[in-house]
């Protein structure tokens, strides 16, 4: 088939470079959004009095057939064309004849794709955003459910300190907040239009660019230096970083409750909702959910690797070197979206054994800071109670008990002057808890507080 650029050349290309420097098969994704620009564009050159009113209509109405008849029958592509945009022009013809020829008047395919990869990252970005705030809403019925749940707390993947399944759960709400807020960012800065950049130089053509961005729903205007809009992909880098910070946030949830469901821990249990068996053993349930998240989170964060080195040195303007972009960011965006469905999945899915996780405080001395802070509430300077608890731990660990399994006569002998009585009702789990009440703690009532904080974000969202 002809070529966008057939009339400088006489020869043809070779059949591999040819199938080499194709991109329909991955850029079709763009598909909708072409026609979108095309028909602004072709708005915008009625506008500027370059195509007649009835030019601007019919190819529109072109337009819309097109995209009626994908919605129904799918895009079938043929396999000679070289990029969607070549495509659609050559669709475009078929219906209206030699007037799709005027259609590319004064723009070029860089600003076309800029702008289109610019619509699409919207789109798909909302989705990610509206599947991350419901990984947010699962993960926080988990806290309102469990918010005085005790749970062992750990640091060096040692038990450290009791704290609730409600705070390890808004944990995961905080970090995927902050996600949600990265993508906002990101939105505001990428919503300007390249559309009128043309090939590098700006279009030539008196084009009302302010109001084209206006048609296509920027809401930024338009982009303000024409070498810097069509090759610009900053945006790409920041959804790629976006993306691959969420999946980072998904790996360490993934980690942390495939750990959980071990046997060796045993605090939560997949359903079989998100579980798997094995071909051999068949006692196995495997956190496959979890684990293909903690997996892909490599793949997306190589997508993002992928198209900072794609950028590196690459002179001003556009390079073909850009149409590298999109592979990547396509299954970047694609991959994070699956995920926190997923993830959401088995999140709400979860059955959290209670009094597994509450006797596993018990396990480990996780008291045993509490027993120094009760010493130092007696009078005594804090290194001086570490070093007593640290030396009853000692002797704990000797006898094989915990510290508040230990009898009278030891803890005694350790610490003389305190009353035991008061003493073993400082080392239980709730009291533990629900010390640490203060801004961010872990104590049951203000794991309460957060939750209802977070739960009127969450409604907002609703309306
Ligand atoms: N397929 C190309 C891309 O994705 C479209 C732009 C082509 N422009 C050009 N001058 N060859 O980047």
């Amino acid at each position: 088939m002809s070529k966008m650029w057939g009339g400088r050349f006489e020869g043809g290309l070779d059949p591999y470079f040819e199938e080499f420097n194709r991109s329909t098969d991955f850029d079709c994704e763009l598909a909708h959004f072409d026609l979108l620009v095309n028909a602004a564009w072709a708005a915008a050159l009625g506008h500027a009095g370059v195509l007649e009113a009835d030019e601007v209509e019919r190819i529109c109405a072109a337009l819309e057939t097109l995209r009626e008849q994908w919605s129904e029958e799918g895009l079938l592509i043929s396999d000679t064309t070289e990029d969607i945009h070549s495509f659609i022009e050559q669709q475009l013809t078929e219906l209206v004849g030699d007037l799709a020829r005027k259609l590319h008047t004064g723009r070029s395919r860089n600003d076309q794709v800029a702008t289109d990869l610019r619509l699409y990252l919207f789109e798909r970005v909302a989705m990610i955003m509206n599947e991350a705030r419901d990984l947010i809403a699962s993960l926080l019925e988990v806290a309102e459910q469990h918010s005085a749940t005790p749970l062992p707390g750990y640091t060096h993947l040692q038990r450290a300190q009791p704290i609730t399944v409600g705070h390890h759960a808004l944990a995961y709400v905080e970090m995927f907040g902050r996600d949600l807020s990265r993508f906002t960012d990101l939105w505001e800065r990428a919503d300007y239009c390249p559309l009128g950049s043309a090939a590098l130089a700006g279009t030539a053509f008196p084009i009302d660019r302010d109001a084209l961005a206006e048609s296509l729903e920027f809401t930024q205007g338009a982009t303000r230096n024409s070498l810097d809009a069509v090759s610009d992909r900053d945006h790409v880098c920041e959804a790629l970083f976006c993306c691959s910070m969420v999946m980072i946030h998904l790996s360490r949830l993934a980690e942390d409750y495939i750990f959980f469901a071990s046997h060796e821990a045993r605090f939560l249990e997949f359903s079989d909702l998100v579980a798997t068996g094995s071909s051999l053993m068949p006692q196995k349930k495997n956190p496959d959910a979890m684990e293909l998240i903690r997996g892909k989170t490599g793949r997306v964060a190589g997508s993002l690797q992928a198209i900072l080195m794609t950028l590196k040195g690459l002179p001003l303007a556009y390079n073909k070197d850009l149409q590298e972009d999109k592979e990547g960011l396509f299954d970047g965006l694609q991959q994070t979206e699956s995920c926190l469905i997923v993830a959401a999945t088995a999140v709400r899915s979860t059955t959290w054994h209670e009094e597994r996780c509450r006797e596993a405080c018990e396990h480990g001395y996780l008291n045993a800071t509490d027993l120094a802070d009760f010493c130092v509430r007696n009078g005594m300077p804090f290194r001086d109670a570490h070093e007593a608890v640290g030396a009853a731990v000692r002797r704990a660990l000797e006898l094989g008990v915990e510290l508040h399994d230990m009898s009278d006569e030891e803890l005694t002998s350790l610490f003389p002057a305190l009353d035991l009585a008061v003493m073993r009702d400082a080392l239980a789990v709730e009291g533990v808890l629900a010390r640490r009440d203060v801004l961010g703690g872990t104590a049951p009532s203000r794991v309460a507080e957060e939750c209802a904080r977070w739960r009127a974000e969450v409604e907002s969202w609703k309306v």
